[in-house]
């Protein structure tokens, strides 16, 4: 199976050219799966909830979700995609996963970071996990990563391979994300996007490249410079992400002692 990310830098409010550019730069890779950064086509750092509501769209039917639903028909490729959804007036920084069957599922993410809080509302839907036949992937968004819950509920739900887009700003997720791996036997595939925004005067954010596709051994499989777009397609074995034995003699799953952390969560 063909997994892929591309790392890109939108530019700010400009939703049909960051659509369209990203279908540029991924020009006629071939991949089954490919995985693009949160919030990749209107930009991360959000002024006024003005802007939200005038950016949002709505899922299935907003115009990026049916411009990747073409494209996913034309392509036979899964997209997963980042993006402000509208839901009546809520507004949700959301995971869209479409396929050439059509729209299959969203995300909207649970762990809101920074002044996120101040537009979104969390997501109450739980993290999904989907079957596209060649796999099966989980949904998590950026720093979901900081919750270690939010890996092992998507790799008890079934997960082989974690999407992960991102707009990454602290310096340790690539490296956790190896961990996050290695503790539940999946792959993961983090996108996230490359330069920096000062919407908010004195609140700069520099983002920091480095998506990445990690083995469910916890193998860094490719990682990106921190300054550049790129489009990375790798082939893997999903099915390494049901072998869950460290060893002959232990499963990471079934040798988990529940009743000694359960009941602290
Ligand atoms: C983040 O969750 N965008 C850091």
């Amino acid at each position: 199976m063909k997994v892929g990310f591309l790392q890109m830098e939108p530019d700010f409010g400009r939703v049909r050219r960051n659509v369209e550019r990203a279908f540029s730069l991924m020009g006629d890779c071939e991949a089954d799966l490919m995985v693009l950064p949160e919030l990749f086509n209107t930009g991360y750092q959000f002024a006024s909830r003005d802007e939200v509501k005038a950016l949002a769209e709505e899922v299935p039917e907003g115009f990026t979700t049916e411009a990747f639903i073409y494209e996913a028909r034309k392509r036979k490729t899964y997209f997963v995609f980042g993006i402000a959804e509208k839901v009546r007036d809520r507004f949700f920084n959301s995971a869209v996963l479409v396929g050439p069957e059509g729209f299959i599922g969203v995300y909207r993410k649970i762990h809101l970071f920074s002044m996120e809080r101040l537009w979104f509302a969390p997501g109450e839907d739980g993290f999904p996990v989907f079957d596209i036949g060649m796999a099966r992937v989980g949904l998590m968004i950026c720093v979901d990563w900081l919750f270690p819950e939010a890996a092992r509920v998507l790799a008890l739900e079934g997960a082989d391979i974690i999407c992960h887009p991102s707009n990454l700003v602290l310096p340790h997720c690539p490296d956790a994300m190896v961990t996050r791996c290695l503790e539940n036997r999946v792959f993961a595939v983090t996108a996230n996007r490359i330069g920096r925004e000062e919407r908010i005067p004195g609140k700069a954010l520099n983002f920091i490249g480095k998506s990445q596709i990690v083995s469910p051994r916890g193998k860094i499989l490719y990682r990106a410079p921190e300054d550049r777009e790129e489009v990375r397609v790798l082939d893997i074995s999903p099915e390494e992400a049901r072998d869950k034995l460290i060893t002959p003699e232990n499963d990471i799953f079934l040798d988990r002692r529940k009743e000694f952390y359960e009941r602290l969560v």
